[in-house]
């Protein structure tokens, strides 16, 4: 399906414009922001960013504070993984920069702001040059888009960090939500700002022009839609698909990844870091917030990947909660402390170093590694580590006693390339 990802990457403004590009603008100058953010709210678009929250709910509220207003692409995608954006941006930046405008003029601010890692130089190149060509167009007169590039942080994704970045210092998320304490001006003006990830911005457009019903077309009643997924790890060919919200699992497994090696099956797949890992039985779940929300875990950003049955879980929780560690910033000391116990602890299981006391540790680190947290990592850490040491229980005695398949080398599953031909992604999954 081909909503906001298409076939082929759109060549210049005329093209997207042909396509129908640009109706959306129109639109929101025709029937104002308050009808638009209607509009989005009926469509029941959910934020892509990983948490799922309703975007016109978002977006009425912050329009409703008694502040100016500024709006924030989020395109740091640091969650293990995922791509999606990357090949958003690099497919149909005319899309992405759309949204963003139709955002800014449906809440009435006058700047925007994309934030994205200097990493993403392809893309940082490509969101630049399709905004010069629509701003000699005049398509974005009323709207001044600004691009901040930043670190390599996995903090610079979470919305508050993104806005300290933007001001101008180290991505340490805020006490206090975007909408209540955005980004202030370089004047020195406070504003109230609504981050959205690059996907949720991607399919405003096609909402604003062809309505809320068709929007709902696809998906679910409580997933509406389609999502742009991707799939990595023990997978024959990592891939990024936009396919409907609620298609099973094992078709992005199988369909899109092309399964596993021969006589392999999947012995757990995690969405990013901050949900419950799945078993092999879960593979047939539906790939929406309500079907993944009924089994304890979540739909994330979108990025599965695969471990297969030569894989110790444990290993995996290592090298997850090893990568949460180095996240956090150690603002909250139990999200520290807490990533900080996982990854040595789970580092004991496999190494036949373990006592009793270190498991019970980590099982005391479960209700208390997300107390009085600024940010999401340490509810990340606890879903990770409580659904290994619970729905996982079985391998984690099997490596204490020595009967683990063996530990392969895993490093966290990182991104660090892809192929904007034929969305085959290179994510980095060995060490
Ligand atoms: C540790 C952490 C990392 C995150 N990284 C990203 C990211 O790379 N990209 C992103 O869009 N959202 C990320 N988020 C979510 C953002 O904080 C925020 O919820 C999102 O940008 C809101 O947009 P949405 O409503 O469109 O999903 C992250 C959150 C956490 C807790
Ligand atoms: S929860 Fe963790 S990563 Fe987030 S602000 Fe607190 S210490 Fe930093």
């Amino acid at each position: 399906m081909e909503r906001i990802l298409p076939r082929e990457p759109v060549p210049d403004l005329d093209a997207y414009r042909g396509a129908g590009g640009g109706e959306g603008l129109a639109r929101v100058r025709e029937i104002g922001g308050s009808a638009v953010i209607d509009e989005v709210k009926k469509s029941g678009l959910r934020g892509r960013g990983g948490a799922g929250f309703p975007t016109g709910v978002k977006w009425r509220g912050t329009a409703s504070e008694d502040l100016p207003k500024t709006v924030v692409c989020n395109a740091a995608e640091g969650e293990p993984g995922t791509v999606k954006d990357r090949y958003l941006i690099d497919y149909d930046p005319y899309r992405v920069i759309e949204g963003v405008a139709i955002a800014s003029l449906a809440i009435g601010a006058e700047t925007a702001y994309i934030g994205i890692k200097t990493r993403f130089a392809d893309q940082v190149q490509r969101l630049r040059s399709a905004a010069v060509e629509m701003d000699a167009a005049g398509m974005v007169d009323d709207v001044e888009i600004r691009l901040v590039e930043g670190p390599d942080d996995y903090l610079f994704g979470v919305e508050t960090g993104m806005l300290e970045v933007i001001e101008g210092r180290d991505p340490l998320p805020r006490l206090v939500p975007p909408y209540v304490q955005g980004l202030t001006t370089p004047a020195g003006v406070e504003t109230a700002t609504v981050v959205n990830n690059v996907e949720t911005l991607a399919n405003i457009p096609g909402i604003v022009t062809h309505g809320a019903d068709w929007f709902r077309e696809a998906g679910t009643e409580s997933s509406p839609g389609t999502m742009v997924f991707t799939v990595s790890g023990d997978v024959r060919t990592p891939g990024v698909a936009e396919l409907p919200l609620g298609t099973p699992l094992s078709f992005l497994l199988y369909g899109v990844g092309e399964g596993l090696e021969a006589g392999r099956r999947p012995k757990l797949v995690i969405s990013g870091v901050s949900n419950r890992p799945l078993t092999a039985s879960e593979i047939d779940t539906p790939l929406s917030y309500e079907a993944m929300d009924a089994i304890g875990s979540g739909l994330g950003s979108g990025g599965f990947i695969v471990y297969d049955d030569t894989t110790c879980v444990v290993e995996v929780g290592t090298v997850l909660s090893g990568f949460l560690q180095v996240g956090s910033c150690g603002q909250c000391p139990p999200c520290k402390l807490g990533t900080t116990a996982f990854t040595e602890k789970f580092g004991r299981v496999m190494a036949k170093t373990a006592s009793d006391d270190d498991i019970d540790d980590m099982l005391g680190w479960i209700p208390r590694v997300t107390d009085a947290n600024r940010c999401g990592l340490g509810v990340g850490q606890r879903n990770l580590a409580a659904g290994i040491l619970d729905t996982f229980a079985a391998d984690v005695v099997a490596c204490v006693e020595g009967r683990c398949p063996g530990h392969r080398g895993l490093a966290p599953p990182l991104p660090t390339d892809h192929d904007p031909i034929n969305r085959r992604p290179v994510v980095r999954f060995l060490s």
